[in-house]
């Protein structure tokens, strides 16, 4: 069709509706290619290296909703164990669902999940000590950071019950305190595995203050939060893998684990749509109004999800220094000087330690008095019971004494009548 098009157009020139519309078209057509463009550069670079994951066993943290679930979704396809750290409990019957399909969709069996809330060092602990608490150590390939707060702008400061404030929390002291924890049985794992720990960031961390500024008061902005905890992680990320490098293996070799940074880029995930709309009704209204935009400008979560299956997979990462970041499927330099500033991470750990040896006492002596609060309950309870019990018994013991004294005093009539009837 187009090429007898051509041959008449070289003919007897174009057509007069070509003609009349030449500009128009031509605009048009500009337009359509700019757009498909766009689009392709939007929707952010493809991975396409290659993996068999049977066999390795991968920690995930945030794998139930956008770019944790999709990469969640790609390694359990290609054969890997998934442990899912979530919120909720796995007897959740939604969380149960999710398992359920992500198990069905990837044809693989070996989906879990274990209850982790990243608000609550206790609950963090609980998980880490009971992966460690094996011998020999539990295999550990990959372990992938991938949960995020993000309070919307506009919204106030959210704290969580200790006081810390939750931004702070799930995106760098949480992982603070995981990796702590679980540090032992990554340095123990076998020489010949590949081992690797994503810390999931963002660019915004570029534009952070620097981490010696405390946000309080006024100074204190959801974006600036956000940005300040990924510095945070990224600082941190670097201390943890020169604390890894500093371990000497017992077999005398180098370390195998290594730290990789990713920056999956914008994508049209459950934080990005709450950051758009503010958290608000109206915000989603127009979120969806307008949703041709987001969808252009912004990657789909798997898209998203592509630097992080990359970080996870390419060869070259598991080779030579660690602490590398990866950005659209390629190696990429770190926009700032404190990331790798031994000061700023010595001070940042120091202190992280600190605020958690506080939480945790504070949770101890906190579950220590509803403990006691909970059995005094329990002892009251117990004793009303049987107060209960003993009262039940009274009565029923009243009620059988009364019926002995009804039926005597029955019979006594009738044997007084008895006798009036024989005299
Ligand atoms: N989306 C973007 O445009 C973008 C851009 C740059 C970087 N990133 C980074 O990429 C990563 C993934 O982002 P995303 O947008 O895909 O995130 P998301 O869809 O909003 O998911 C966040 C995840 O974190 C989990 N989470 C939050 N608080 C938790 C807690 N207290 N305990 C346990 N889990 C908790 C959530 O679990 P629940 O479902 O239970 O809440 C959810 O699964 C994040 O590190 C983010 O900073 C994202």
């Amino acid at each position: 069709m187009p090429i007898p098009f051509i041959f008449h157009i070289i003919e007897n020139g174009p057509p007069p509706w070509l003609r009349d519309n030449f500009w128009l078209i031509l605009k048009s057509i500009t337009s359509v290619v700019f757009l498909g463009l766009l689009k392709v550069y939007t929707s952010g670079a493809r991975c396409l290296v290659e993996k068999d994951m049977h066999g390795k066993v991968v920690i995930i943290t945030g794998g139930t909703t956008g770019i944790g679930a999709q990469t969640t979704l790609e390694l359990a396809a290609r054969g890997a164990q998934m442990v899912l750290l979530t919120r909720q409990p796995p007897s959740d019957p939604f969380l149960a669902d999710y398992i359920e399909d992500v198990r069905r969709q990837t044809g693989n069996q070996m989906v879990y999940a274990e209850q982790v809330n990243l608000l609550s060092p206790h609950s963090i602990r609980k998980f880490a000590t009971r992966w460690i608490d094996n011998a020999p150590p539990r295999r550990l390939d990959l372990v992938i950071l991938c949960a995020s707060e993000l309070t919307p702008p506009g919204k106030g400061l959210v704290e969580t019950k200790e006081g810390v404030e939750a931004t702070w929390m799930v995106n760098f002291l949480a992982n603070f305190h995981l990796l702590g924890i679980l540090s032992p049985a990554i340095r123990a794992q076998p020489f010949d595995r590949d081992v690797r720990i994503i810390f999931t960031t963002c660019s915004s961390y570029i534009g952070s203050p620097p981490l010696e500024t405390v946000l309080d008061g006024k100074k204190w902005s959801a974006g600036k939060a956000y940005a300040r905890s990924k510095l945070a992680l990224m600082v941190f990320g670097q201390s943890f893998q020169k604390h890894l490098d500093a371990f000497k293996r017992p077999d005398s070799l180098p370390m195998n684990a290594r730290v990789v940074f990713v920056d999956p880029g914008y994508s049209r995930t459950p934080s990005m749509r709450q950051w758009l709309t503010r958290g608000s009704l109206w915000g989603l209204a127009l979120y969806l109004l307008g949703y041709l935009f987001p969808w252009f400008l912004l990657k789909s979560p798997n898209r998203g999800a592509q630097s992080i299956l990359y970080a996870s997979m390419e060869p070259s990462l598991g080779r030579g220094p660690g602490g590398k970041m990866v950005k659209e499927c390629m190696e990429v330099d770190f926009a700032r000087k404190d990331i790798n500033d031994d000061a700023v991470g010595k001070k940042l750990w120091e202190d992280s330690d600190k605020l958690i040896e506080k939480i945790e006492k504070e949770q101890a002596i906190q579950r220590a008095k509803d403990k006691k609060v909970a059995e005094k309950e329990a002892q009251e309870q117990k004793e009303a019971e049987q107060a209960a019990e003993i009262e039940s018994l009274v009565d029923t013991i009243k009620k059988g004494r009364q019926k002995e004294t009804e039926n005597q005093q029955s019979s006594s009539i009738k044997a007084r009548k008895k006798s009036k009837k024989a005299t």
